[in-house]
């Protein structure tokens, strides 16, 4: 499939915004992505024309909320290389989901039980895991990064045991963009016995995703990062761990009988999706999917990928820049700081160009702990992005560094 990012751009209708009498230049990706005409315009249908609670009505609105959102559950498994849509539990993101997981793993942690993550965790793959194991005894060990910037499989042979109940690591650092090597994390890990837990937040636009290749137990994920909305995401599980895991929350669906004696539970994932569901936000991520491969997934990924190797190649020859990062399979994020320069001085001073970036620690702040920063400047990559944005956003970092050195 050729691929053509003008088609792209005309999906998009904040890309047309102005922003300071400016075109907009949206380099945040990382952060969330912008919303296709597809995404927003069944949202509205839904809420325009099918508004209706799922998996409780008797009536056709309900009856037929339950298809669409059970087609968006089994597109969430098309997408992941899943064939069962009940592997999938729609959630908020991939924050609840690590927090759903974690709260039902450690459910079996005993005193000196261990968690391993990795130092360029999110930290929403961090505090999950600290949480359960100051309720449980259980101890958190911090694999390292290399200067390169990738999970230290050396250190990793190193921290594994016995005791090593769980393995919880990113597929795709949002700082440095760091794609993982899963299948080699995924062995290491199994071969004493741990259980794995994917953050597969940046990773749904880094290649396509194959979950069953990984052979992780969980991968999960956020729609907003795939074009959909705030909100939702999912959790895939291999196996017959949603089977085994106990329930997160209680409530409304998730159960089969109550009594003041004894509640069953429903089979899963109704097990896992206590209340009323995200069902706009569900059918919102078909949507979402669809539209990505409608522009061929592959091809879109080469794209923003190949515009942050420019981004990189042309950061790193402008003297008193640093670009952080050198792994050699990396994703559509591009980290850096300008010597002697605060990353939000820099953030600024694109912002008064009209070029959008994240700067800050990214929520990751054991990992710039171990780059020795307090916070870098971070653009981020999408299908929509184009070359002339690149040669801006580095125009730009050239002025911020004549303003401000
Ligand atoms: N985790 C998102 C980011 O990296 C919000 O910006």
């Amino acid at each position: 499939m050729s691929f053509d990012v003008k088609k792209v751009r005309r999906d998009v209708p904040q890309l047309e915004v102005l922003v300071r009498e400016k075109p907009w230049i949206y380099l945040d990706n990382g952060a969330t992505t912008l919303k296709p005409r597809a995404v927003i315009d069944r949202v509205a249908a839904y809420y325009t024309n099918e508004n209706s609670n799922v998996h409780r009505g008797a009536h056709f609105m309900a009856e037929s909320g339950t298809v669409s959102y059970e087609a968006a559950r089994k597109k969430v498994a098309n997408f992941l290389g899943e064939t069962d849509p009940h592997k999938i539990v729609f959630t908020r993101g991939t924050t609840e989901s690590i927090n759903l997981i974690a709260s039902g793993l450690s459910q079996s942690f005993k005193p000196g039980d261990e968690v391993i993550v990795s130092e360029m965790e999110h930290h929403s793959n961090i505090v999950p895991w600290q949480i359960v194991c100051e309720r449980t005894g259980a101890t958190l060990k911090a694999v390292r990064i290399t200067d390169r910037g990738e999970i230290d499989l050396e250190h990793l042979r190193k921290l594994l045991s016995a005791k090593t109940k769980v393995v919880a690591f990113t597929s795709c650092s949002n700082v440095l963009g760091t794609i993982t090597d899963v299948p080699a994390i995924v062995k290491l890990a199994k071969s004493v016995g741990a259980t794995t837990v994917v953050d597969a937040a940046q990773s749904v636009t880094a290649h396509p995703m194959r979950v069953l290749e990984w052979d992780a137990d969980f991968v999960v994920f956020s729609g907003h990062k795939l074009f959909a909305e705030f909100g939702i995401g999912a959790l895939w599980a291999a196996g017959d761990w949603l089977e085994r895991l106990p329930p997160y929350q209680g409530g409304g669906s998730m159960i089969q009988t109550v009594s003041f004696a004894e509640t069953t539970w429903a089979d899963a994932p109704q097990k896992f999706e206590a209340g009323t569901p995200n069902v706009g936000g569900a059918l919102g991520l078909k949507a979402s999917i669809e539209w990505f491969e409608s522009h061929g997934v592959s091809e879109a990924i080469a794209h923003a990928k190949s515009l942050a190797s420019a981004t990189r190649q042309k950061l790193s020859a402008i003297e008193g820049v640093r670009v952080y990062g050198e792994a050699p399979n990396k994703t559509s994020i591009v980290s850096f700081n300008l010597d002697g320069v605060h990353a939000s001085d820099v953030g600024s001073i694109l912002d008064q160009q009209g070029i959008a970036i994240r700067t800050g620690h990214h929520c990751c702040q054991p990992l710039m702990q171990r780059l020795g920063v307090t916070a870098t400047a971070r653009a981020s990559f999408s299908i929509y992005n184009t070359e002339m944005e690149v040669e801006a956003l580095v125009a730009g970092v050239r002025k911020a560094k004549e303003i401000l050195t």
